[in-house]
């Protein structure tokens, strides 16, 4: 899918963040191997942890939907109300859950409009990551 259009997406998405306490929205894109397109919100709630990233619920709707493996994965995040988003990188928890369905040449791209992006790998963002592999010999 073309780049922007796939930005536009997740951008998208972050409209529908249901985020009272932080007031960050944070919309998530993924493409599937198969090249199926889901996105995300963030989902706050009062009781704070149970909060679930944009990241999670993409991924969440993709393998419900009985999609693997992750190939594009996009990260927007703003403050509502403000004009300039900064780059979002998705948290400890979420590079954790993407890991486990990360295809071998994942690309995360970290978006702060349509035209300025930066593309980073699993690795990057989490080397040395904990996997079935490392726990389950
Ligand atoms: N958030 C995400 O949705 N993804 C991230 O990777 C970082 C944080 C959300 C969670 C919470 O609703 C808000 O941003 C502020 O932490």
């Amino acid at each position: 899918m073309d780049i922007k259009k796939f930005i536009k997406l997740a951008i998208e998405a972050s409209y529908n963040a249901y985020a009272p306490y932080s007031n960050f929205q944070v919309g998530a894109a993924v493409e599937t191997e198969s090249g199926r397109i889901y996105t995300g919100s963030n989902i706050e709630n009062a009781s704070y942890s149970a909060t679930i990233c944009a990241e999670r619920v993409a991924i969440s709707k993709a393998i419900s939907e009985g999609y693997e493996k992750i190939k594009t994965l996009i990260v927007y995040g703003k403050y509502e109300n403000e004009q300039e988003a900064g780059d979002v990188f998705p948290c400890g928890i979420c590079r954790q859950f993407v890991s486990e369905f990360a295809s071998d040449d994942l690309k995360i791209l970290i978006a702060s409009s349509e035209d300025n992006y930066k593309i980073f790998t699993l690795n990057e963002l989490m080397p040395h990551s904990f996997s079935s592999v490392s726990a389950y010999k």
